[in-house]
Parts: C-alpha cells; structure tokens; sequence
C-alpha cells in the first residue's frame, strides 16, 4: 500500500530522490517523476507498463520554467498559454537538448503543462526540475481521478499518493500543437474546442491516431474499462442485449429494463462540465459491479462534451466482441 497524505515536503523529498509519487491534477491523477532524470523516467514506464514510444507530459509551475525546457514559443502558444495556463492544456514545443528523449519517445517535440492544483502547484514551487507524468493508471486502462483509485491499481508499486481530492475537470488536458504555422489539436480534453477557437481560430483537427504514429492501429483501445462497453442509442442497444446482466450509463436520463442490473447518471442535471467529472468513476464502478456489459450513451457534443464522447468511443468495443 502507498502511504496517501497531503504532506508536500514528503512528495518532494521522494522525487528529488528519484522515486514517483502520485500527484492530483484538475484534470487527472498523475504518476509523477523527475522529467530530468532518466532512471526516475524509465521507472514511469515500468509501472504503468507503458511502451517507450508513448511519450510523457512535463509539468512545471511557472512559463519561465517552461521556457527553459523548450527552443521556442510560438505567438499562438504564447496566446493559449496566457489564456488558459494554469489549466487542462497541454502545448507540444521543439524540445531543448535538456529534456532526455526518453521523456519525448525520441520526438523533437516535447508535451507541457502548467496544471492548476493548489496541492500540486505548491509541490512544484519547491522543485527544481519538472514532473514527468502520465496518467496513474495502468497502460491503456482509464485514468484515475481519485486517491482511491490510484491506489487501487498502483499502490503496490508506489511510495507515496499525494491526495488533492477528486479531480475538479475529470478529463485528461487538450493537446495542442504547431504544424507550418497551423494550430492543431491532437487530444479533445478539459479545454473546450470553443474556448481554443476564440483564441486561435478554428484549429485543424488530428484525433484518433494511435500513440504511436509508426505503428498506426497497433493499440486497439484506450481509456478502456475490462469490462466490454458499447456505445449508442440506449434504448437501442438494451433491444439488442435483452440476455445479458447490463450496466448503463446515461447522460441525465433514467430508463428502466429488466435487464439494466447497475444504472448511473453522469449528471442528473444536464450538465456537461459534472459528466466530464464523474465519467471514469463511473466506468470504475461498472468494473467492480456485478454486470458482463456496459452500455453507454453519447452526450451533446459541445464543450466537454466532445472529450467525453471521445474517451466513450475509444473505450468502445465493436457489437460482435461485446
Ligand atoms: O491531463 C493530463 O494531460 C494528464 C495529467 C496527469 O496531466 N496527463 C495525461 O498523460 O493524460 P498521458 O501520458 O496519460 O497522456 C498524454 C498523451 C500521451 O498518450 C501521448 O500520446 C501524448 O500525450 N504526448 C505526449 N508527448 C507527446 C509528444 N511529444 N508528441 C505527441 N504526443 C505526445
Ligand atoms: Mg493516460
């Protein structure tokens, strides 16, 4: 078991060390290192069984720190930075020869953020070097977005869970990046296509890919529950699965079939923001209940809406595997 505390100077000791600690975001739990120490990088890797061609964030506190971790800033970077930093983005910049290829999968760019967690943020004050740090889950499993569930799956591999609470935006950050000149966008996440629209214009759209851009299609899913999940109209899909034991998840209805065993609302109330929140808890919990099939629902695809809808597609298993 990882000890779990919001005892800062304990966080920082641990990863000046080299040994990872979990830390919280707005967005998602992180597995934090030292982004400037290999060894302390490759362990990132090892515990998340993450293949070395998927490349990690650095999280640092201020644009100076990120300054100092990249060759260039360009004007649209520096627009969404002012913006929306502290805060669910993340930018790809040209890399300095400081930040080990390890943490960029040997890209010439480099994935940053400045996350907006008190807890964090005040860890990040007194450190030095930045926090490499993907999401605390286990490779292609959902990310967590509490203590708990961090140490549901890696307490056993990890000293130390720094808990901020639950995760205030409940998505992982929009990663943004600059091609000849061009925003684009290459993960919908916590910062809204709308909100990067009123500072860029209408940025050019990149999803989808597979993480790793050599072996396109290799990973069949991600931010996946083990339980097999198909998403459509409800009413629909539970027509076509009257004999299996169902777990739905709705947007703001509530429907009532024989067959729905565990039924959750991402927002009784409508709302978008809450169903970013409360999306992977609830994939969790279909995990533990006692369903063989998760049926879930699009939501509006406005705002948060649209990582939502992303994340659900991805998780996704096609009709005849369910
Ligand atoms: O909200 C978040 O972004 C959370 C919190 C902890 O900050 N982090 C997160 O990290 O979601 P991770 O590693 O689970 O997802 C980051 C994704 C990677 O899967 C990778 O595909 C992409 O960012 N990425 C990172 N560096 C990249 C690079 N240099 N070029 C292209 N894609 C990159
Ligand atoms: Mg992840």
């Amino acid at each position: 078991m990882a000890e779990t505390g919001t005892d800062i100077a304990r966080a920082a000791a641990l990863l000046r060390q080299g040994q990872l600690v979990a830390i919280p975001t707005e967005t998602v739990y992180g597995l934090a290192a030292n982004g400037l120490d290999e060894e302390a990088v490759l362990s990132v890797f090892r515990v998340k069984n993450r293949p070395a061609f998927d490349p990690l964030i650095l999280h640092v506190d201020t644009l100076a720190k990120v300054e100092a971790l990249v060759l260039d800033i360009p004007a649209a970077a520096r627009r969404l930075a002012a913006r929306f930093w502290p805060g669910p983005l993340t930018l790809l910049l040209e890399k300095s020869a400081r930040v080990p290829d390890l943490v960029s999968s040997g890209l010439p760019r480099v994935a940053v953020r400045i996350p907006a967690h008190p807890l964090t943020t005040a860890l990040l004050m007194q450190l030095d070097f930045p926090l490499a740090a993907p999401s605390a889950n286990p490779f292609g499993y959902v990310s967590p977005t509490t203590a708990l569930h961090v140490q549901e799956q890696l307490g056993e591999k990890i000293p130390y869970i720094l808990d901020g609470g639950p995760c205030g935006i409940g998505v992982e950050s929009t990663i943004i990046g600059f091609e000849e000149g061009q925003t684009v966008v290459y993960r919908l996440g916590g910062t809204s296509l709308e909100d990067i629209k009123s500072v860029t214009g209408t940025p050019r759209l990149c999803l989808n890919q597979s993480s790793n851009p050599a072996a396109p299609g290799m990973i069949k899913s991600h931010y996946a529950p083990r339980k097999p999940l198909l998403v459509g109209e409800l009413d629909d899909l539970l027509a076509r699965h009257p004999d299996r034991k169902i777990g739905l998840i709705s947007f703001d209805r509530v429907y009532s079939n024989p067959a729905v065993v565990q039924q959750l609302q991402l927002s009784a109330a409508g709302s978008l923001d809450e169903a970013a929140m409360t999306l992977f808890g609830a994939l969790r919990q279909m995990d533990k209940a006692d369903i063989d099939l998760i049926l879930a629902q699009q939501v509006p695809d406005t705002g948060l809406g649209r990582a939502i809808n992303d994340r659900l597609r991805r998780a996704a298993v096609r009709q005849e595997e369910a």
